[in-house]
């Protein structure tokens, strides 16, 4: 039987408790990659923290595409460029560790969720989780989302609003029915904000749970959400429904014995991952997309009539079968990844020797590439600051790297709700745009928090007209 204990000792382990991590022995071994260690103490921390993009700019003209930095009290090395992201994201190697990666920032609060894994376990695990994303699960969903965002949108009703904030707690709400099967009420209130204060948890500068600090809130958190989906798998197992949930209790790894399901923890700590992966991901890149068509008014009325067509009709639910024909959609979504992607930047830590660029790079660096700085590359992307969809024509797409574009990462760790998150935006984007039509202010540019998910300063201020 699982543990309910919220923090078992390995959640609370990072470097010092994690003997197999591969280190650097002296951080000196990487005097030789050309960049800077910034201030005393904080390093080049808060540049790269304020600024990302602009940060990275300046590296990139300073030192090249392979550059180093010393953030979070320890020496990086980003590489940039799509054959960058390649090499890291599809590691023919298997030189790069995701677990180590991302450990240090989401070992604490998202213990052993697929990211914090590797190579065979990760695989077995992966494959395992993957029947919740099939066609007939996924039919499922598309019904409840239809459902949700029908409901919810319809009761926004015209006028101005800040979108982040609206789209966030209708996500949430998705998620609670379609994620875990429950309807949303004060149950779900109550895991949504655990939830919220985990999230907040993983990048907070404190990182033990002390009283009153933000780790101390998201431990609070971890446990109420253990506890609760503990109980819920049990129910789940003893009687399944049609959510992710139920999904997810009833996997099996690849050449156990009939009967053998996955361990009651691992099941919890995998959707308590996958929840995290999927929430705010998704609330950003919506985000800008509402925003871009907000700019974009020829867009928008594209994306409208391929909604009416699609769903044969005002008013209806889009169907599973017809989201297919949601293509306008899909490239507009696309490139709104491309403008802003939810993660910007992708670490692992590499466990071998390894040579780019001409660099010798040692076993225990830790390694990032960058989707933003890719993303944002003139000689890639001519114009990168103008929203234009038709870079993703099947033509379009087939004459680039293939890694120029990755919001969704790559390799064995690419995103394995992406089929959902495209589902999800169809869905929303069918609703919003033949409900009402978007508008901002001439020359409206929101400050954007670039870290750790990009989300607008001040919610994304848009105007929402009833269409006749
Ligand atoms: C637009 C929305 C989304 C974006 C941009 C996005 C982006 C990403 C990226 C970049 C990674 C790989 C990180 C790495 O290689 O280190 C990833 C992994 C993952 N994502 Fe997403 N994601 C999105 C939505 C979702 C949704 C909706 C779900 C679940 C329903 C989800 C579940 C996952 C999981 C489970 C992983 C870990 C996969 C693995 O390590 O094997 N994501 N996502």
């Amino acid at each position: 039987m699982a543990s309910l204990a919220p923090n078992r000792p390995q959640d609370i382990q990072n470097e010092r408790g994690n003997p197999h991590w591969v280190r650097l022995k002296n951080e000196r071994e990487l005097d030789h990659i050309p960049g800077e260690d910034g201030w005393p103490v904080v390093g080049t921390t808060f540049m790269q923290l304020g600024d990302p993009i602009g940060f990275g700019k300046r590296m990139v003209a300073k030192y090249g595409p392979v550059f180093r930095t010393r953030s979070f009290g320890r020496r990086q090395v980003t590489l940039i460029g799509p054959d960058a992201n390649e090499a890291v994201l599809f590691d023919r190697d298997k030189i790069f560790s995701s677990e180590q990666g991302w450990g240090p920032v989401l070992n604490l609060l998202f213990p052993r969720g697929l990211m914090l894994m590797d190579f065979a376990g990760h695989r077995a695990d992966r494959r395992a989780l993957s029947i919740a994303f099939k066609p007939e699960p996924m039919r499922h969903y598309c019904d409840l989302l239809n459902a949700d965002i029908a409901r919810v949108v319809e009761g926004w009703g015209e006028g101005e609003r800040k979108f982040y904030p609206a789209i966030k707690a209708l996500t949430l709400e998705t998620a609670a029915t379609s994620f875990l099967g429950l309807p949303f009420g004060p149950e779900a209130d109550r895991l949504n904000q655990a939830f919220v204060d985990m999230v907040q948890a993983a990048v907070a500068p404190i990182r033990r749970p002390l009283p009153f600090t933000a780790m101390g809130r998201g431990y609070a958190g971890r446990k109420l959400m253990v506890e609760y989906f503990t109980r819920l798998l049990r129910e789940r197992r003893a009687n399944p429904g049609q959510d992710m949930f139920s999904q997810f209790a009833l996997a099996r790894r690849d050449g156990e014995a009939e009967g053998d399901l996955l361990p009651e923890d691992v099941v919890v700590d995998h959707m308590i991952f996958l929840m995290m992966a999927a929430h705010d991901t998704i609330t950003s890149s919506f985000t800008t997309l509402i925003w871009q068509l907000a700019k974009n008014p020829e867009w928008q009325e594209k994306l409208r009539a391929e909604a009416r067509a699609a769903a044969g009709g005002e008013g209806r639910a889009l169907p599973f079968d017809a989201l297919a024909q949601m293509e306008l959609t899909e490239m507009a979504m696309k490139e709104a990844l491309r403008i802003m992607p939810p993660v910007p930047s992708t670490p692992r830590r590499a466990l071998k020797d390894f040579t780019f660029g001409g660099f010798r790079i040692p076993a225990g660096t830790d390694v990032d590439v960058s989707a933003s700085a890719v993303h944002a590359d003139p000689v890639l992307w001519p114009e990168p600051d103008r929203f234009d969809p038709l870079r993703f024509t099947p033509a379009a797409v087939a004459a680039r790297h293939k890694y120029a574009w990755i919001p969704y990462g790559g390799g064995a760790h690419m995103c394995l709700g992406l089929h959902f998150a495209v589902m999800q935006t169809k869905v929303l984007a069918h609703h919003i745009l033949t409900r009402y039509s978007i508008e901002t202010a001439p020359g409206y540019a929101p400050a954007w928090q670039a870290w750790p998910i990009p989300k607008p300063r001040d919610g994304l201020q848009v105007t929402f007209r009833r269409l006749g």
